[in-house]
């Protein structure tokens, strides 16, 4: 379809004979937050790991089955270029320990060996702190080590370390899971500002969260998916017993 940005078909993943993800479809459209969820273990952090391509990193770890990037397999792609198109953000912010503030912003940018005139890449630094709503509290420290900041503030640079990418698609593996309340509302209100630019994927434990930020939502059991569709639709009325379970907080 035209406005879709990400595509998992028949997929499976394993490490080493265990077989982690059995046969998944999902299809995420553009501009739109979806939420992973299901019971620890199930196999979130695997699947969004298969879609940057770090799965295959790990010793004896294999996967079957396809995914594409706006129709462009993600297999048979360079996976430097498939990373720069998908930006990543973990459960503990992890700005870059040596680097500044304005450092971390555009370390993709010196990563991948991507040179430009200083008054561009300022320009990049502002607008991606600016959308991760981080600009008005570090503009004038721009200069000072990112690890200075407040653990929400961490998060949100690393945001728009992946924002300044201008990546397809941002996967987003519990990134609020360390953080307080205050942070954490934060940052959900971000990704409710984000979607306008930008499509991403939420792993989160918090139905609450998925509730409140997500458009679509997935249900991963024990390696299958179980149910994905509009998040409103699942809430309200699950398909399937085991996300009605899940979902009343019968296990998980
Ligand atoms: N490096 C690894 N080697 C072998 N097995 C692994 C490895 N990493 C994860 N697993 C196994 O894969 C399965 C899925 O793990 P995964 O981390 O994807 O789950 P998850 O849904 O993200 O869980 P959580 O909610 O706790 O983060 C688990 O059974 C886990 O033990
Ligand atoms: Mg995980």
């Amino acid at each position: 379809m035209e406005n879709t940005v990400l595509t998992v078909e028949g997929f499976s993943a394993c490490f080493g004979d265990q077989k982690i993800l059995h046969n998944v479809d999902l299809t995420v459209q553009k501009n739109v937050v979806a939420a992973l969820m299901g019971p620890s273990g199930c196999g979130k952090t695997t699947l969004i790991r298969c879609i940057n391509r770090m799965h295959e990193l790990i010793p004896g770890a294999s996967v079957s089955g396809k995914m594409s990037l706006l129709n462009e397999d993600i297999y048979a792609m360079q996976p430097i270029i498939l990373r720069r198109k998908v930006g990543m953000v973990f459960q503990k912010p992890n700005p870059f320990p040596t680097m500044s503030i304005y450092e971390n912003v555009v370390a993709g940018y010196k990563l991948n060996g991507i040179k430009m005139p200083k008054s561009e890449m300022d320009g990049i630094v502002e607008q991606s702190l600016r959308k991760a709503a981080l600009w008005n509290e570090v503009k004038d420290t721009l200069h000072r080590k990112g690890t200075f900041l407040s653990g929400g503030q961490q998060q949100r640079l690393c945001i728009a370390r992946a924002l300044a990418m201008n990546p397809e698609i941002i996967l987003f593996d519990e990134p609020t899971s360390a953080l307080d309340p205050k942070s954490t509302a934060q940052i959900e209100e971000l990704f409710v500002e984000l979607k306008k630019s930008v499509t991403m994927l939420l792993v989160t434990h918090n139905i609450g969260q998925a509730a409140r930020v997500s458009d679509f939502t997935a249900f991963i059991y024990l390696g299958k998916l179980i149910e994905f569709g509009p998040t409103e639709k699942m809430f309200t009325v699950p398909k399937d017993k085991l996300t009605e379970e899940y979902l009343t907080g019968k296990f998980g």
